[in-house]
């Protein structure tokens, strides 16, 4: 089993062996002062050209017990957690359309599971052993995640939980770091967001000595982004029923 060097930090990804995965862990390896540490469902699968530069571990996300253990062999092998990015996710299906004739239930359930559960199970075991402060939490999520989009219900709710939970975790343990990844298509050899200079805002973030506690990361224009959101958030106050009540 490979370990890290002293200096290095700890960077555990999920989902090693996806598309995207496997551009991250190219970026991870690249980097002299950070140590990979690649979770997948098949370790086999993994294109490596250096074993000795990485651990890498089998891993069922969507369950506990599972998840419990290897992040304990993690500790115990390789030390403290600096960074966790949470890559892994049952994506859509392409062409899908109309969820309540088509959608799949147990595809549903493994959605939640994978995507939220699992990446729930990643951070307690992240946070919840050694150090209790300083760690960093990375979630590739996606912009639908705040807005709601069109036929991939269990894909952008299961996204949207994560996207929550962790809003929620940020304030609870504000001497942790988060950041929701909110991208919109990733460039995997087709159109979209450059993977590399994603990559870049996350080595920005995981070498950065003091982030703030929580942001959400977008990759478009300044004045697109703004007026997108701008828009958003005038509809879902258009969208908002406010009644009087009275209160005890
Ligand atoms: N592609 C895009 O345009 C796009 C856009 C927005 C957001 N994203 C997000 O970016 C991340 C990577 O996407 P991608 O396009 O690289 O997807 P991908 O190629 O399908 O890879 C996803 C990986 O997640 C893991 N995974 C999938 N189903 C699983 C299951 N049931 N149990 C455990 N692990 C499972 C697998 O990793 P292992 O093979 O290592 O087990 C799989 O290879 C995802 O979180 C996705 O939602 C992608």
């Amino acid at each position: 089993m490979a370990q890290r060097q002293p200096e290095q930090q700890v960077v555990v990804l999920t989902g090693a062996g996806g598309r995207f995965g496997r551009i991250l862990s190219r970026h991870l390896r690249a980097e002299p002062g950070l140590f990979p540490v690649l979770l997948t469902s098949d370790p086999d699968a993994l294109e490596r050209d250096d074993p000795a530069a990485e651990a890498v571990y089998q891993v069922t996300l969507a369950d506990p017990e599972s998840v419990a253990a290897v992040f304990r062999r993690i500790h115990e092998e390789q030390g403290d957690i600096d960074v966790l990015i949470n890559n892994a996710a049952v994506i859509t299906e392409p062409g899908f359309k109309d969820f309540v004739h088509k959608a799949d239930d147990a595809r549903v359930a493994e959605s939640f599971a994978v995507n939220a559960a699992g990446a729930l199970y990643c951070i307690r075991r992240t946070l919840g052993q050694g150090r209790d402060h300083g760690k960093k939490v990375i979630n590739v999520l996606a912009g639908r995640a705040l807005t709601g989009h069109e036929r991939h219900v269990e894909y952008y709710a299961s996204k949207a939980a994560l996207y929550n939970a962790t809003k929620t975790l940020a304030h609870d343990y504000p001497r942790h770091a988060f950041r929701n990844v909110m991208t919109g298509r990733i460039d995997l050899g087709d159109k979209g967001d450059s993977p590399d200079s994603m990559w870049r805002a996350f080595r920005a973030f995981i070498l950065d000595p003091a982030p703030a506690p929580y942001r959400e990361v977008y990759f478009r224009p300044r004045l697109e982004f703004t007026w997108r959101l701008l828009a958003y958030y005038w509809r879902h106050f258009r969208s908002c029923e406010r009644n009087d009540v009275e209160r005890s």
